[in-house]
């Protein structure tokens, strides 16, 4: 079913090992990197590791069942993949890649306001999806968006609300990363150096990011780097009658993407918000931000039971979605656990990260002595002194 190479890619840092190899630096650093001291980047993943599971034996767990319901929908996994931008950068097929392997397992398939693939091709994809919706100063582009993902049945909106300004990547800084990219004499040799990648950048379908280009004009092939974008073209005036608004005109399951506190999952609650991510955007805005893990029983404390909860990020183990879900969350999602694998095989790559994802939670469940994702509870996680 996989390649030779892709049946040694066993985990997520296996993925980005490839990825590394195969993308220009200043790709490869966009997806990696984080902002300032990239704290809150190590330590979203970290924080899985600071718990421990307790396990229960004998219970008679020969058919493991990992569906959960999210957003309406009834999903087979217990994770989905979260919106992320730019995918065709990252491999040409880009979000038509990723969106193909979600169908497959039938799991959430976020797709961006910045995605480089059209609503229309997207719309040809089977499964279940959430468009990512950016609050842009120019209101008739945020309303064509909803429009577009009204028109083409999308699923489900979240509502992207930490990114009212650009997170400090000193990565990017230093790369010169630009969308498109743009050609200096520092990256160019890295061009030189991923053949494949720069052949198919130059050969196939021209760069473009379609949910905006009717809006921006200019402004998708003007090079800018994707904090630069966040700081001139959000709304920082963004508020919550505005998201109240948006879920009004939506009308369909609505999820707000970043939160961190209890006052504004409260306040998710308030406005009718079908769920939260809670998220600090993979550590690449605000750095020095808690992490979603850390960050997740107090939230469940306050709003558990009243609004879908999905802790967003640092997802590189199976055990570590055992962990959120046995804390209380609805679910979890992340953006590098398949963005590695789509740079470095496109949709086989995702399938068999997605593959590695599954079974790893289908062994963690048999010997946590689980058989649904209901089973597991506080009774089976330790946070250590
Ligand atoms: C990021 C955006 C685009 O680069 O989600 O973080």
């Amino acid at each position: 079913m996989f390649s030779n190479k892709l049946k040694n890619c066993n985990n997520v840092n296996d993925f980005r090992k490839l990825a590394k190899k195969k993308l220009p630096f200043p790709i490869f650093h966009y997806i990696d990197g984080g902002a300032d001291d990239e704290v809150t980047l190590k330590r979203n993943v970290e924080s899985y590791n600071q718990c421990d599971l307790i396990p229960n034996v004998m219970r008679g767990v020969n058919e493991v069942d990992l569906s959960v319901s999210l957003m309406g929908k009834k999903l087979s996994l217990p994770f989905f993949l979260s919106p992320t931008a730019l995918q065709r950068l990252f491999h040409y097929n880009g979000e038509m890649a990723v969106g193909a392997a979600a169908e497959k397992f039938n799991t959430f398939f976020g797709i961006s306001s910045l995605s480089t693939v059209s609503a229309d091709k997207i719309s040809n994809l089977g499964g279940p999806k959430i468009f990512q919706l950016y609050f842009h100063k120019d209101k008739k582009l945020t309303q064509s968006m909803i429009d577009k993902c009204k028109e083409k049945k999308f699923d489900a909106l979240a509502l992207t609300v930490d990114t009212i300004t650009g997170g400090n990547r000193e990565r990017d800084l230093k790369t010169g990363f630009t969308s498109p990219p743009k050609l200096t004499f520092k990256s160019l040799l890295s061009y030189v150096f991923s053949p494949s990648w720069s052949l198919n950048y130059l050969l196939r379908d021209k760069f473009d990011l379609p949910f905006l280009s009717d809006y921006v004009g200019e402004g998708t092939s003007i090079a800018l780097s994707v904090s630069d974008y966040f700081s001139t073209m959000l709304d920082q005036k963004m508020s919550w009658s505005d998201a109240e608004e948006i879920k009004k005109i939506w009308d369909g399951p609505f999820c707000l993407k970043g939160i961190m506190s209890v006052d504004d999952a409260k306040n998710a609650v308030k406005i009718g918000a079908t769920a939260i991510m809670i998220s600090n955007h993979g550590g690449r805005q605000l750095d020095g931000s808690r992490s979603p893990f850390d960050q997740l029983k107090e939230i469940l404390d306050a709003v558990g039971g009243q609004i879908e909860v999905i802790c967003d990020g640092g997802i590189r183990r199976g055990t570590h979605i055992l962990k959120a879900i046995s804390l209380g969350a609805n679910a979890c999602s992340g953006g590098r656990l398949y963005l590695y694998a789509l740079a470095a095989a496109g949709q086989k790559g995702v399938e068999k990260s997605l593959f590695n994802l599954r079974s790893e939670l289908l062994r963690g469940m048999k010997l946590m002595g689980c058989s649904k994702i209901s089973d597991l509870s506080m009774n089976n996680i330790r946070f250590r002194e």
